[in-house]
């Protein structure tokens, strides 16, 4: 198999090469003065499996772009086939029509990548759960999941005085998931608002224990909101230490700035989504997925 990389996160492609025991094919990706890109694989494809990393984080529609073109240049220099690990998927929160009127994001995705000639996707944690639903090709869902079980276990926090919190109804299933990996531990739910014009978050009720130490567990970190308002709630409520596990750092806007000032202790995040220095921040702990995907693209 031949792996390529997207600009979006050279160092997990490299992580999964090496796991692998090889080296990431090398490509050329010439951008002209408008911003255009020109994809270029150097390696010879014939016949060859290849697989393509490349999230679709921020910036977003730049990066889906290049795994269009990257897909479509290994297609037509004879790939027999193209997986790409797209770990984080873009735009899949908008996987239905919200208000009349509205795209639906995540259809035009799957378009999109579908007749570019994507023959397998592997992605983290989805947010939406449709995702099966709405593609026809195989898409393999993984998770950070066993690696946050491991992380909390490493702690050696004692499950009488620590609760997992979910901090919107949307994570009830992964919430259950995390919580019979760690001999049931307690977990409650944050009923979330959001505001779908401002995307102000909101959250006054909690439903299940509440323990001295919280565990919130979500899929993103964008703007950072729904992590703090769930901790200034939790901590409301009489928490006294607040952690965070979330599988994707999208860290849009100031959410490393926002995130660090807040009471929550510590941040564990993978690294589906490239961390750039500048937005690395003292609380964060950035943990890989490396060697779950180099796992699954040897079976
Ligand atoms: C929403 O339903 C997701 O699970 C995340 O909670 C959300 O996308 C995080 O976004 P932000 O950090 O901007 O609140």
């Amino acid at each position: 198999m031949k792996i390529f990389s997207g600009t979006a996160n050279p160092l997990l492609a490299g992580h999964i090469a090496s796991e692998l025991g090889t080296t990431v094919s090398p490509l050329e990706i010439h951008v002209f003065p408008d911003g255009e890109k020109r994809i270029r694989i150097l390696d010879a494809v014939l016949d060859e499996n290849v697989c393509i990393v490349q999230p679709a984080s921020p910036p977003v529609d730049q990066n889906y772009m290049e795994l269009f073109l990257l897909v479509d240049a290994a297609k037509r220099s004879g790939a027999k086939s193209v997986t790409v690990i797209c770990p984080y998927l873009g735009y899949e929160r908008q996987d239905h029509i919200f208000r009349s009127g509205e795209a639906v994001s995540l259809a035009v995705i799957r378009t999109m990548l579908e007749a570019v000639g994507v023959d397998r996707l592997l992605i983290f944690d989805p947010h939406s759960i449709k995702i099966r639903e709405i593609f026809r090709i195989p898409v393999v869902h993984l998770s950070a999941l066993p690696l946050f079980a491991q992380e909390i276990r490493n702690h050696s926090w004692s499950i009488s005085d620590t609760v997992l919190v979910t901090p919107d109804m949307g994570g009830i299933r992964r919430i259950k998931l995390l919580s019979n990996a760690l001999n049931q531990m307690p977990y409650c739910v944050i009923k979330k608002n959001r505001d779908l014009e401002t995307g102000e978050v909101t959250a006054e009720k909690i439903e299940g224990p509440i323990r001295k130490r919280a565990i919130i567990v979500d899929d993103m970190i964008s703007s950072g909101k729904t992590i703090v308002t769930a901790t200034n709630l939790l901590v409301k409520r009489g928490a006294k230490e607040v952690f965070v596990f979330a599988t994707h750092p999208i860290f849009s806007q100031d959410a490393p700035k926002v995130l660090q000032n807040s009471v929550v202790q510590k941040i564990f995040v993978t690294n589906t989504v490239a961390v750039p220095k500048e937005k690395q921040f003292p609380k964060l702990t950035v943990l890989s997925v490396a060697e779950i995907l180099a796992g699954e693209l040897q079976k």
